[in-house]
């Protein structure tokens, strides 16, 4: 799953967040989240529902109560940044015995037992659908005993509990529309981890989306770990469950998502490759709030590896899928996930990758290279032969690629105009602010009489690989 550069960043340093005390008497929350934006989303259930409980949150692990950290286990260095966190966490344990200290997500369910009860690292062990149990779960803690939930449910998409926002900025939020994934990806540890497929009702997505407009956001990001398969109403086979109800697709939702108010941008996160349909590009094409971005993870560019990865699809139909976009929605940025060095990859499959890089000219690439996970397909079936170094060399190689895409193409924005919705100031300097353009490139120009959440069109004058600056436009 995808996501934003801000993924990079907390993937190695997590974050913590703040709410203004509801209960000033009651118990503080130290939430850390990891990892992918899905987790993100997931904390801010957390957090509804242990405020609901009296709780606030704080952003000074000294003063908590209970520490959480929501966990990310789809890479091996992910789950040893968690160790060591969770390791300095012990040591205030000491200096204070009623400290409770769990952890969420992804990590729960693989290793509840090596935490618990060889390391004893931990007190309390969540996995992502056994959240609503958090309030038992410290009880339990707190008369004495470990507490664990890490069911897997087939319906649990916490669809009726109002997200608390802990972004503080107050212009861009996240919505998950579904949950887990049934895609066997044979890299891929989040199916055993996040459980299967479900789609969270549109209703609540849309009042959501719209209680967020009307706090003052101006952007959501549909969140899933492949969109493309939501559903509504249908079962996997495409069999109506209520015939008194209308079925919904992904289209049909981002749809009536973009008609919320024509000032709300819509974005998404994941799209599959394999699943990602015309329609889909013809709404964005249609609503122009409907931001000009496609997250389009290929992983590699050669057919056998891309078999071996089980990912549903080809060289040649990834390529037609690039086509699509680039005829239906010609002015959109694309970006990537790239995997170097997966179980049996040769020299010349690796070459496939490069040239598939230059021939679609991603603007932006998530780069990784393999890491085995354990019980993925990929671990029972192949080895995982290629050597470090050479996976690593191999990485450089993409990563240099990239490099020259994402200057290229921000080469061809200089002397254009761009709606830019402003997001924060400027951390360099509190003269300039930065924001996003439709199509999810960072854009830094002159504050003016500007705040976060105005829409300013910016005429780009000089670029780097990573952002471009600019002026207001007259
Ligand atoms: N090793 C390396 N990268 C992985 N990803 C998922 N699993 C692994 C793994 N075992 C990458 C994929 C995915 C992204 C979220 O993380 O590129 O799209
Ligand atoms: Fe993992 Fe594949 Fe599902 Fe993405 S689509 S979460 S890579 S199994």
């Amino acid at each position: 799953m995808q996501i934003e550069e801000k993924k990079i960043d907390e993937e190695i340093q997590g974050q913590a967040t703040m709410l203004e005390s509801k209960n000033p008497s009651g118990k503080k929350l130290y939430l850390e989240s990891y990892g992918c934006q899905m987790n993100f989303s997931d904390s801010e259930v957390v957090a509804s529902i242990l405020i609901d409980q009296g709780y606030s949150t704080t952003k000074d692990v000294e003063e908590a109560d209970v520490i959480l950290m929501n966990t990310c286990s789809i890479r091996e260095n992910a789950e040893q940044r968690v160790r060591n966190k969770l390791s300095q966490h012990n040591k205030r344990k000491k200096q204070n015995p009623s400290l409770v200290i769990g952890i969420l997500g992804c990590m729960a369910e693989r290793l509840k037992k090596d935490l618990l009860e060889q390391e004893k690292l931990v007190d309390l062990v969540a996995g992502p659908d056994a959240y609503r149990d958090l309030p038992n779960l410290i009880s339990e803690v707190e008369t004495g005993q470990k507490a664990v939930n890490v069911l897997l449910s087939r319906e649990e998409t916490y669809a009726d509990i109002a997200p608390v926002r802990l972004d503080k900025g107050g212009v861009t939020g996240f919505i998950s529309i579904m949950r887990g994934c049934d895609n066997m990806c044979s890299f891929c540890v989040v199916p055993f981890t996040r459980g299967r497929e479900r789609s969270r009702d549109p209703q609540s997505i849309v009042a959501e989306a719209q209680d967020m407009f009307n706090k003052g956001y101006k952007e959501v990001t549909l969140l899933g770990q492949n969109v493309d398969s939501y559903k509504w109403n249908v079962t996997k086979k495409g069999e109506i469950i209520d015939p008194n109800q209308p079925t919904v697709s992904f289209a049909e939702l981002m749809e009536k998502v973009a008609l919320v108010d024509p000032a709300l941008r819509v974005r998404f996160s994941t799209s599959h490759p394999k699943d990602m349909t015309d329609d889909v590009l013809h709404v964005m094409a249609k609503y122009e709030n409907i931001c000009k971005y496609i997250h389009l993870p290929v992983q590699s560019g050669n057919s056998e590896v891309l078999k071996r990865m089980n990912r549903g699809y080809t060289r040649e139909w990834y390529l037609e899928r690039i086509a699509a976009i680039k005829r239906i929605v010609p002015e959109a940025f694309i970006s990537t996930d790239i995997i170097t060095g997966f179980c049996g990859e040769t020299e010349e499959q690796h070459q496939d990758t490069l040239s598939i890089m230059r021939e679609v000219g991603y603007e932006f690439s998530y780069m990784f290279f393999y890491s085995e996970r354990p019980k993925t397909l990929a671990e029972r079936k192949f080895e995982d032969d290629i050597p470090l170094e050479v996976k690593k060399r191999r990485l450089s190689e993409v990563q240099e690629v990239q490099a020259e895409l994402a200057l290229e193409a921000n080469s061809k924005t200089v002397g254009k105009t761009y709606e830019v919705l402003i997001e924060g100031i400027s951390k360099r300097s509190d003269d300039f602010v930065y924001g996003r353009n439709s199509q999810n490139l960072t854009v830094i120009f002159p504050k003016g009489d500007h705040k976060p959440g105005d829409y300013v069109n910016v005429t780009i004058q000089e670029y780097t690989s990573a952002t471009v600056k600019g002026i207001e436009a007259n």
